[in-house]
């Protein structure tokens, strides 16, 4: 695919998350000028093979190793200071190059505290006596937000001077907590070491734009966890959706030229919540093993279903995707039947679910209607498309009305077959 210059392609996930984003971000990072994150923060994990060397990213977008670019975090992220000095210290140390004149953190991206941090363990703990736990990474992200919606939580640009952000925890003494001396000290030579990075994105971008700049958005988590959209309250606290991601960065929307969905070829959830596409037994064992399904973030290990097609056009629609990324069916090699889910039957009257569920309780009562295909050996042999391959493929277009956009064959960057 060839990136537009003077526009944005936006480069969303359509699932639970983790469904190698990161992967087809720095694939396509190689024609871009700018990439940026636009919501979410360190609850986000990116694995990126190059050369047979694991590189992990949490808060820095994945084109962050393709030194021709400039990469952003945008005015929709929460940022955790110590996370950040971390992942350019280990990114640099893995031989990238990090400068102020390449990376660009927003003033008005909010800032993680340890309260927020703590918030959030104290809710999850509270949560799970009644058993309504989330299962949230911890990393402090819905507190986070909750603390800019309630105008309290500092942002980057209150951090920038170490005099402001002192008045800012009077003003706002609760925030203070467990933020004091040597803490505190570090905390402030964080924001120090960071200052140079801090901009106004929105501008730059805008400006690179204008320049005729190819610009790549990285969406965070998958649409199934938008703050709207998804399977709520078991969900992030961000809207995730392609509307929502211009306004992360402070772009206007009709700059977004593409927006690809990026699935796997099968699914997984991590935390709680509704899935009705979750398997169990050896052979879901067996899958999570294969596709490494651990959190690259916490470890924790990822529940893995069949490819819901359902919410996949629901989600096509709302996010109004151009084209698919389809990644892992590689992970599916030798299994004979593959399973899709193409209709959801309500467990309460043994027909059709009457409309998508929006409620937990509806979610609850999904019986997926599961159709299976023959498997593969091989999902290509050089550009060619295993024939059964190709077969499922194209059930998933016609069945959400998307193209396919590209194939990831592999793990490495090098591995995949573009299609547009
Ligand atoms: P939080 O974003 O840490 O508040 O977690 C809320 C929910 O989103 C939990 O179910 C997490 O497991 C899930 N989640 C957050 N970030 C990611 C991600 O990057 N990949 C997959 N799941 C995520
Ligand atoms: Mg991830």
């Amino acid at each position: 695919m060839k990136l537009k210059h003077g526009a944005a392609t936006l480069v969303l996930g359509v699932q639970y998350g983790d469904e190698g984003k990161g992967k087809l971000v720095d694939v396509l990072a190689e024609q871009a000028e700018l990439v940026c994150r636009v919501q979410g923060g360190n609850n986000a994990g990116h694995t990126i093979w190059v050369n047979g060397e694991k590189i992990v990213t949490q808060l820095l977008p994945s084109g962050i190793l393709r030194e021709n670019c400039e990469i952003g975090i945008g005015a929709g992220v929460v940022v955790d200071p110590f996370v950040l000095r971390d992942e350019i210290k280990k990114i640099k140390s893995q031989g990238y190059d990090i400068t102020p004149e390449r990376l660009h953190v927003d003033y008005r991206a909010s800032v993680i505290l340890p309260y927020h941090k703590n918030m959030d363990l104290k809710r999850e703990l509270e949560r799970s006596k009644n058993t309504t736990k989330i299962g949230t990474t911890g990393r402090g992200i819905g507190p986070t937000y909750a603390s800019r919606a309630y105008r309290e939580g500092p942002r980057i640009a209150e951090i920038a001077s170490p005099e402001n952000f002192k008045n800012w925890l009077k003003a706002n003494p609760y925030l203070a907590e467990g933020l004091e001396g040597k803490l505190l000290d570090e905390f402030l030579e964080t924001a120090e070491l960071l200052r140079p990075y801090m901009k106004d994105l929105a501008m730059i971008a805008n400006n690179r734009l204008s320049q005729g700049a190819r610009v790549l958005l990285e969406g965070a988590q998958g649409a199934m966890l938008d703050v709207s959209f998804g399977t709520y309250p078991y969900v992030t606290s961000s809207n995730l959706v392609a509307g929502s991601c211009a306004g992360g960065l402070g772009i206007p929307p009709w700059k977004i030229s593409s927006i690809l969905g990026v699935i796997k070829a099968y699914s997984t959830r991590v935390g709680n919540g509704p899935y009705p596409a979750e398997l169990s037994g050896p052979f879901a064992d067996e899958l999570r093993k294969r596709g490494h399904e651990f959190g690259t973030n916490t470890g924790r290990p990822r529940s893995v279903g069949w490819l819901d097609l359902v919410a996949l056009r629901y989600l096509a629609k709302i996010n109004g995707l151009t084209g698919l990324a389809i990644m892992k069916a590689d992970v599916l090699a030798g299994i004979e039947h593959i399973g899709l889910i193409t209709n959801y039957n309500d467990k309460r009257t043994n027909k059709e679910m009457n409309g998508y569920p929006m409620t937990q309780n509806a979610w609850d009562n999904v019986e997926p209607v599961i159709e299976f295909m023959d498997g593969w050996e091989n999902v290509a042999v050089g550009s060619n498309l295993n024939k059964n391959y190709k077969a499922f493929v194209k059930k998933i277009e016609e069945f959400i009305d998307v193209p396919s956009a590209y194939i990831s064959t592999g793990a490495e960057r090098s591995e995949g077959i573009w299609l547009a």
